[in-house]
């Protein structure tokens, strides 16, 4: 997730781009840049790091006199956080400059024949790939706008683009897929930016673009057109009224809820270039060269950890590799056994956790070696680790993690799947079936959200006087329990407890009463009868009970909380949002700083 801004007017364009930058630093933060025309060439300012980093390299620059150009907030998915990675891009002829937001994924078959062309490149990113190609383009149609769409129907994945040309510096041309992309209309200028507050101060007359439109604008006109055929597209103009807080959160009232939302998005961005539904087989190239490990520790902390633990289920199960889940604060101090033969897969959000850092150290010392599993491109537990998988679910803002955990249950997915294959020991026929239920999940998601959201509300309301929830869960939903109650206690700061179920007699079953409810995961699968068999002692001790459940399960309790059918790990998928939304509400409700819980830091980088 980038932020990316383009800009054709009066005003002098450097500063409104950097001002539009810096409020679309939410969406990334690791270096940003801008371009724009000056006498004969394209001028390119970047900087690694935040914007005052860029600020700084502006500094006595002359840059009032150019009245368009475009600018770039990286978030890095392709390529450390580096100057020479930062956007925008040139292409090696030096007439065209982009800047990217999102994931060309058939970028080295394309770089491949391109270098076969004479290209060169400088950077390791897919954007200067992609702007090469739109090079090629222009050289085989003799037209930017003409080239722009042949370039585009040979880019797979997603992208919001903005193009600078050197030979006609007063129009953008600007294409989006799958990543945002909107057109701000002025009084004699105009704007293109990945959200709208990048504009607010200037016009809150706006564009929504759509999937496959490409737009050609200049300070007084501007026109969408279909990205293939070129054919002119109707659109419809809307007048915002979001102050720009409101807009950076997309109209929603907090980032967590903002961030619930994004998961379909955020599991299509971590498939991205990782399955094949044709072929029915997921690949990681991170790992292809790698063998398989006979053993595996997971070490994390927090959410992070649960992701891990749900993990071990699957990889047990489709990759037959013992696995051990560790808490990264625990196994640091441990006197552990390791060799080289054990590799130490570390999971961190931010990549900069002290206790998962410390944990890789000491198994480094002793010879594992060490997978991450990070969001955070080129954060230390990426630096630290000898291979690296990145999640891809773009910056998360709350302090509460939601996004984060759902892509890293889909890069734990396709590990699994991928370990599976390369020991032989998961079907093809399993592979494809889980491929494509993988594929269709974003789909399915996103339409279950909104009425998840409205029975989220609901249940909080009658149980908002609760001091106490016990989360239950069994197999792969007892992680999902520790993290419904994790979510429930850091930001409603009502205490709650995840148990396994089966475990739930040998103690906690002393606290029920009709004032203690219990949430639990009743999901279909194998484990369902005894999972029931444990709700009914709850019920036998008048405990009331919210249950996770699916279509045709067979379940009498106070709340039935029936989600969309899936099967098998992805019924996860739907499960762990539910549980992200019962405690967003909640807090909500009870009228709590849902995004900066007291006393919590977004990542712990002190033991
Ligand atoms: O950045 P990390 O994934 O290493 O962070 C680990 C935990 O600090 C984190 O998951 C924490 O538990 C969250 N606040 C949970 O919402």
């Amino acid at each position: 997730m980038c932020g990316i801004i383009g800009y054709c007017g009066h005003r002098p364009a450097v500063p409104l781009i950097v001002e539009g930058l810096r409020r679309l630093e939410y969406r990334g933060y690791d270096s940003a840049g801008v371009a724009f025309v000056q006498g004969r060439d394209i001028e390119i300012i970047k900087a690694e790091g935040k914007l005052g980093q860029l600020d700084k390299k502006l500094e006595g620059r002359d840059i009032m006199n150019a009245t368009s150009g475009m600018g770039h907030t990286r978030w890095a998915t392709h390529g450390l956080p580096v100057e020479r990675n930062a956007h925008p891009h040139l292409d090696s002829t030096g007439r065209l400059a982009l800047v990217h937001n999102g994931i060309f994924e058939n970028y080295q078959e394309v770089k491949d024949d391109l270098l076969t062309k004479g290209y060169t490149f400088h950077s390791e990113t897919d954007t200067e790939v992609l702007v090469n190609l739109i090079s090629e383009g222009l050289k085989q149609t003799g037209d930017v706008l003409k080239g722009l769409s042949w370039a585009l129907r040979q880019a797979e994945g997603s992208y919001a683009i903005v193009l600078v040309d050197r030979e006609n510096p007063g129009v953008l041309h600007a294409a989006r897929k799958s990543s945002p992309l909107v057109l701000g209309i002025g009084q004699g200028e105009n704007f293109l930016a990945s959200d709208v507050p990048a504009f607010l101060p200037y016009t809150r007359d706006v564009v929504f673009l759509d999937d496959g439109d490409l737009v050609r604008l200049d300070a007084s006109t501007w026109q969408v057109l279909r990205y293939d055929d070129l054919t002119p597209l109707e659109k419809k103009v809307h007048h915002i009224t979001w102050d720009v807080q409101a807009a950076q959160k997309g109209g929603y009232k907090h980032f967590m809820i903002k961030e619930i939302f994004e998961q379909p998005k955020v599991i299509t961005d971590c498939l991205a270039g990782r399955i094949d539904t044709a072929a029915g087989t997921a690949r990681l190239p991170e790992i292809e060269d790698l063998p398989v490990p006979k053993r595996l520790r997971i070490v994390a902390c927090g959410t992070s950890f649960h992701a891990g633990l749900w993990g071990m289920y699957l990889l047990e199960k489709w990759a037959r590799i013992p696995v051990q889940v560790e808490i990264a604060s625990e196994f640091r101090y441990r006197d552990l056994i390791l060799d080289s033969d054990d590799v130490v897969l570390a999971i961190s959000q931010s990549g900069e956790t002290a206790d998962t850092l410390a944990g890789i150290k000491v198994a480094k010392d002793l010879g594992a070696s060490i997978l991450g599993l990070c969001n955070v491109v080129g954060s230390s537990v990426a630096r630290e680790s000898d291979h690296v998988i990145y999640t891809q679910a773009g910056p998360e803002m709350s302090v509460a993690s939601t996004k984060a955990m759902c892509s890293q249950l889909v890069a734990l997915t396709l590990l699994a799947l991928v370990w599976g294959r390369k020991k032989g020991v998961l079907s093809p026929e399993a592979q494809a079936s889980a491929v494509r239920e993988l594929a269709d999940l974003p789909a399915l998601l996103d339409d279950a959200l909104p009425a998840m959201r409205d029975e989220a509300k609901r249940l909080c309301r009658l149980y908002s006087e609760a001091k106490s929830f016990l989360y239950l869960g069994r197999g792969p939903c007892f992680p999902l329990a520790l993290e419904g109650a994790l979510k429930l206690k850091e930001i409603s700061y009502i205490h709650a407890e995840g148990y396994a179920s089966g475990e739930m007699k040998h103690g906690p079953i002393a606290l029920i009463d009709p004032k203690f409810p219990t949430f639990a995961l009743a999901l279909a699968d194998e484990l369902f009868p005894k999972v029931k068999s444990n709700l009914q002692e709850v019920q036998a001790r008048g405990g009331p009970i919210i249950a996770l459940t699916q279509p045709g399960v067979d379940l009498t309790v106070d709340h039935r909380w029936v989600l969309p059918t899936a099967s098998g790990p992805m019924s996860t998928f739907l499960a762990l949002p539910a549980l992200q939304l019962f405690a967003y509400e909640m807090a909500d409700y009870l009228g709590k700083d849902v995004d900066q819980p007291r006393n919590l830091a977004k990542s712990v980088t002190v033991e």
